[in-house]
């Protein structure tokens, strides 16, 4: 008799995603065996808490609080590890890939920081660790840079990569909430990390242009080589000023650019124009763009964040796997190409050349515009356009009030310059008596 080849998994960490994991296997459990020509089980659940265990679904898994219990199993051939973060997820993934197994992940800081060590791991046991759902959750952006594309040389990936920045910024954009309105909602409906700060200050976002740029050049490219800024010092004024004056939008983004060795790795907020399909990718939706030297230009489009659509990308991982163990072939080549020896050079931001939006307080007096734009010019930065006056048009009126005591705002738009020679100008612009306050600068991307 022919009998099907059953695949066991453990799941570590029974949290939203790990819930929404149970409720496909459930739902889709015919039709995921019917793609692999095997059985799939769930045969271990581990969490701190046992109260979600009454979600547990169909399968009736064992349940534990050790992680160890998962991973020393023999029967388990795929732990799922879904509790995120550095420690102990890095010692769970290794432990389990020592032991044979294979894994199958969503977490981008774990790979951000240990990609060497995770995958010099997989090429000695010859097991395998996927990790679609680690970045754009649903969007299968792993996938297809790693296959899909695999006949090109990439030279750019530019996205919008965390849901939870997203939101906020379309809430300010579109309805003129304040930053810390937006975040509230934005953690009420479930996408914010534990620590939003993580998404706040684009920790998250550079986890994944990380993971992104590592994937794509075949090195580490290490978290520390990824430039980060975040979100949490915009005013809702900039937004709006930016968008009905001067048609740009302003969005969180992630941008790799490789040339020969050469590599650009960052995460910062910029704006963009109106026109671009990036401005109008709201709310918890992720967009990632990639340039193939054969396939050229392809975007990537969907929700980035949530439970199920997390969700729908490790039970992918899952059916891969289960497909290569139960043909045999699973660990005979390695999942990602990757060389250790190898590094890529980091371009600085500060030698990158885009056009520049800046808002300075000052005081209302003679001469301070002069006193700026003479600084600006020292620098050899030169103005595109200036905006003094913010009169009582229908649209300055939808405006927040910047405070009296804080100054009156002088808006300028640089014509391209290095953003170094823009930062060194403004070092000295920010010290002049007559600045109320360190000015707001934000990059304008043409993409
Ligand atoms: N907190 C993340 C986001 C979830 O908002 O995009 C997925 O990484």
């Amino acid at each position: 008799m022919n009998e099907k080849k059953t695949v066991n998994v453990g799941l570590i960490g029974f949290g939203t995603v790990g819930q929404g994991v149970v409720k496909i296997l459930d739902r889709n459990l015919p039709l995921l065996e019917s793609k692999f020509g095997g059985q799939l089980r769930l045969t271990w659940v581990c969490d701190k808490y046992s109260a979600p265990l009454r979600r547990a679904g169909v399968h009736r898994p064992r349940f534990t609080r050790r992680w160890e219990d998962v991973v020393r199993d023999p029967s388990v051939d795929v732990v799922v590890e879904l509790i995120g973060g550095y420690e102990p997820a890095r010692t769970i993934v290794l432990s389990a890939l020592r032991s044979g197994k294979h894994v199958a992940t969503a977490n981008k800081a774990l790979l951000a920081k240990y990609w060497s060590e995770v995958f010099e791991t997989t090429r000695k046991t010859k097991s395998l660790i996927y990790f679609e759902a680690s970045v754009g959750a649903g969007i299968p952006i792993i996938q297809s840079i790693n296959e899909g594309l695999a006949a090109n040389r990439i030279q750019a990936i530019y996205g919008i990569l965390n849901g939870t920045t997203n939101y906020i910024l379309t809430r300010m954009t579109q309805d003129g909430l304040d930053f810390a309105k937006a975040l509230k909602e934005a953690q009420r409906e479930g996408f914010a990390e534990a620590d939003p700060s993580f998404d706040i200050e684009g920790t998250d976002a550079a986890h994944k242009v990380s993971v992104l740029a590592s994937l794509a050049s075949g090195t580490w490219v290490h978290l520390d080589d990824v430039h980060r800024q975040g979100i949490g010092n915009l005013d809702v004024w900039d937004v709006l000023f930016a968008q009905e004056r001067l048609g740009y939008v302003t969005k969180l983004l992630g941008i790799i650019r490789f040339q020969d060795r050469l590599m650009e790795a960052r995460v910062h907020p910029a704006l963009i124009p109106s026109a671009h399909p990036f401005a109008s990718v709201n709310r918890e939706y992720n967009a990632v763009y990639v340039y193939g030297d054969a396939a050229g230009d392809i975007m990537f489009y969907g929700k980035g964040a949530g439970q199920m659509t997390a969700a729908s990308a490790v039970v992918s991982d899952i059916l891969f796997l289960a497909r290569q163990i139960v043909s045999g072939t699973a660990g005979k080549i390695p999942y990602v190409s990757f060389h250790p020896s190898q590094r890529m050079k980091i371009s600085p931001l500060s030698r990158s050349v885009c056009r520049h939006y800046l808002r300075f307080m000052t005081d209302d007096k003679p001469g301070v515009l002069s006193k700026i734009t003479g600084i600006l010019g020292q620098k050899g930065v030169s103005i595109e356009a200036v905006y003094q006056s913010f009169g009582s048009d229908r649209f300055s009126s939808r405006l927040p009030a910047l405070s009296g005591r804080s100054g009156v705002p002088i808006v300028i738009v640089t014509h391209k310059a290095m953003h170094g020679a823009v930062q060194r100008a403004l070092e000295k612009i920010d010290r002049l008596p007559v600045v109320r306050r360190k000015t707001i600068h934000l990059r304008i991307e043409e993409l």
